[in-house]
């Protein structure tokens, strides 16, 4: 198959277009930084240089591919838009790339006993309905025409297989406490997030890109831990000492209102039942913290 992927030079695009690559696809991937470029196609991944913003690039890429993979960002409605239009009515597959903060509550880093599963999604908090909309937009489109799924991430971890080795949470951790010598959590840090390793992902959306029913939410997720967990064991991973709470406010003045609130504080605890029923997905990682302790940083 010939896959359009955007977001190809960030970690879950990059990861999901050396995995395809490797499978013997050719891929297409969307980057912004010329360097990007080359340092892709000597991982045998053929680049476009542009931005989610230019539609009429989008649509011709999308009419060009045998299926797309949004992976460059799970808010951009524009790009969403520009790729659906480009597939409508082609019975192509679309798989868009959100991540299970939509059910975050931004708890302040208290726990939760709410658990979410794939057929009976909350209704989005103001900060996240926008991204729930865009969601929602890509299921619709299964009647317009194309084979689409949101493939809803949870945290994910592991080295990614493209450029970028780092994800977006537990990295941003690791990062404050090698500044500062002192990791820590957003409040008591008892908030509980669903985890899955990267490698695992990049099996969803193979599976998906092969047998997903259209219009098709799946929860991405193999476990979970609460914040408190993943701290302790960073801070054994990395020789420090005890992980230490931290006041809401400070997190937001490091890490900002929205990793701080949703990424890192809040709760997110998400049932993936749908993959594993309908793609016969059997992901093979099972703990974060097993992960923290064998590879840190
Ligand atoms: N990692 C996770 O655990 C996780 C879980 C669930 C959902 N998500 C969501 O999935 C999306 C991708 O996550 P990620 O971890 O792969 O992030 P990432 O490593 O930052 O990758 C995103 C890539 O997309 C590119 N990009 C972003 N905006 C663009 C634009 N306007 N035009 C062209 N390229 C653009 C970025 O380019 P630059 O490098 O130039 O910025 C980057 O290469 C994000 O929206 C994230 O919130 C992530």
């Amino acid at each position: 198959m010939q896959i359009f992927i955007t977001g190809a030079g960030g970690f879950i695009g990059g990861s999901l277009a050396c995995g395809l690559a490797r499978d013997g696809h050719r891929v297409v991937g969307l980057v912004r930084r010329p360097e990007q470029v080359g340092e892709l196609a000597a991982l045998g991944i053929e680049a476009v240089l542009g931005e989610l913003d230019q539609r009429d690039l989008l649509i011709a890429q999308a009419q060009a591919a045998d299926a797309v993979i949004n992976a460059a960002d799970s808010d951009h409605r524009g790009a969403v838009e520009a790729l659906l239009d480009g597939l409508a009515g082609s019975g192509k597959t679309f798989l868009h790339t959100s991540g299970s903060s939509i059910v975050g509550d931004a708890s302040g880093g208290e726990g939760s006993t709410a658990v979410y599963h794939e057929d009976a999604l909350p209704e989005p908090t103001p900060d996240k309905a926008a991204r729930v909309a865009i969601d929602r937009l890509v299921l619709q489109a299964a009647k317009r025409g194309v084979r689409s799924a949101v493939l809803c991430n949870t945290l994910i971890y592991g080295h990614g297989l493209g450029l970028p080795r780092d994800s977006v949470q537990l990295p941003r951790l690791v990062r404050q406490a090698r500044r500062s010598g002192v990791v820590r959590h957003v409040g008591r840090g008892l908030n509980v997030w669903s985890t899955v390793h990267i490698e695992d992902v990049l099996d969803a959306y193979r599976l998906a890109l092969r047998h997903t029913p259209p219009g098709t939410f799946y929860f991405i997720e193999n476990g979970e831990a609460a914040f408190r967990d993943m701290s302790a064991a960073i801070a054994r991973a990395l020789g420090l000492g005890e992980a230490q709470d931290w006041p809401l406010e400070q997190a937001v003045a490091e890490w900002g209102y929205e990793m701080a609130n949703y990424g890192l504080g809040s709760n997110s605890r998400v049932r993936g039942e749908r993959a594993r029923r309908l793609l016969g997905w059997a992901p093979k990682h099972a703990s974060v913290l097993d992960w923290i302790a064998t590879e840190p940083g």
